[in-house]
């Protein structure tokens, strides 16, 4: 199945509650949450307080994104406040297992993210750990940017490696996808679709609508 995880870096954060309950009734299937430290990307979002207070306005699951330096310091803390997957950068630790058995240590999902300059080989050591891998499809610091077309050959890569191993482990995509490029996307091979821009700009019902029309295509 795919699934649609809305990004809330775009959303209008004067009515953040209200904009992720208008997802949740369209139907959108997580919350994709974005965490920047200003170290990893230039970048500072928001983080542990936000996440605690969404927690108790829906029970979609919270797909955290960890754009932060030596991220195992802070598993712990996005569990308690409600973080039911995350994924952290592989580019951001030198110690990957580590921090998927952290994850798994509170009995959360496990994603492994790559940048666009980040070759696919680099999450392989990891294909049997973890529930998920995100290739980024911009450079990760800021919504509303467009997409990079060659990060769609190593979601193809990957799609071929992980069909031909059996394995079940998601494929996430993530930056510049749009209603009119998730075509492309889904069939590269990716099955979560993250979108922020696509869906807060405008008409958000509507966007989940038709992005959830796309992805059962
Ligand atoms: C970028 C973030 C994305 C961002 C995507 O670093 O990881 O989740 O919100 O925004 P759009 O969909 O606008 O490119
Ligand atoms: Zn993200």
């Amino acid at each position: 199945m795919n699934i649609l995880s809305s990004s809330i870096l775009s959303a209008d954060f004067t009515r953040l509650g209200s904009q992720i309950e208008e997802v949740d009734k369209a139907g959108t299937h997580y919350i994709h949450i974005d965490v920047m430290d200003g170290m990893f990307v230039p970048s500072i979002s928001y983080g542990m307080p936000i996440v605690k207070s969404i927690r108790g306005i829906t029970d979609k699951l919270f797909d955290v994104h960890l754009m932060i330096i030596d991220p195992i310091r802070y598993i712990k803390d996005f569990v308690d406040v409600g973080a039911d997957s995350i994924t952290f950068h592989q580019e951001a630790t030198d110690n990957p297992a580590a921090v998927i058995d952290e994850i798994h240590k509170y009995g959360k999902k496990a994603g492994i993210a790559i940048k666009p300059g980040t070759p696919i080989e680099a999450v392989f050591p990891y294909l049997e750990k973890v529930e998920m891998v995100l290739v980024m499809t911009v450079e990760p610091g800021f919504g509303g940017q467009k997409l990079i077309p060659e990060t769609l050959d190593k979601v193809r890569m990957l799609r071929k490696l992980i069909d031909e191993r059996k394995l079940d482990v998601d494929i996430q995509v993530d930056g510049g996808v749009y209603i009119d490029n998730v075509e492309e996307i889904l069939e590269a091979g990716a099955n979560v679709i993250v979108s922020g821009s696509g869906i807060f700009k405008g008409d958000i019902s509507e966007n989940i609508i038709k992005f959830r029309n796309k992805l059962s295509e």
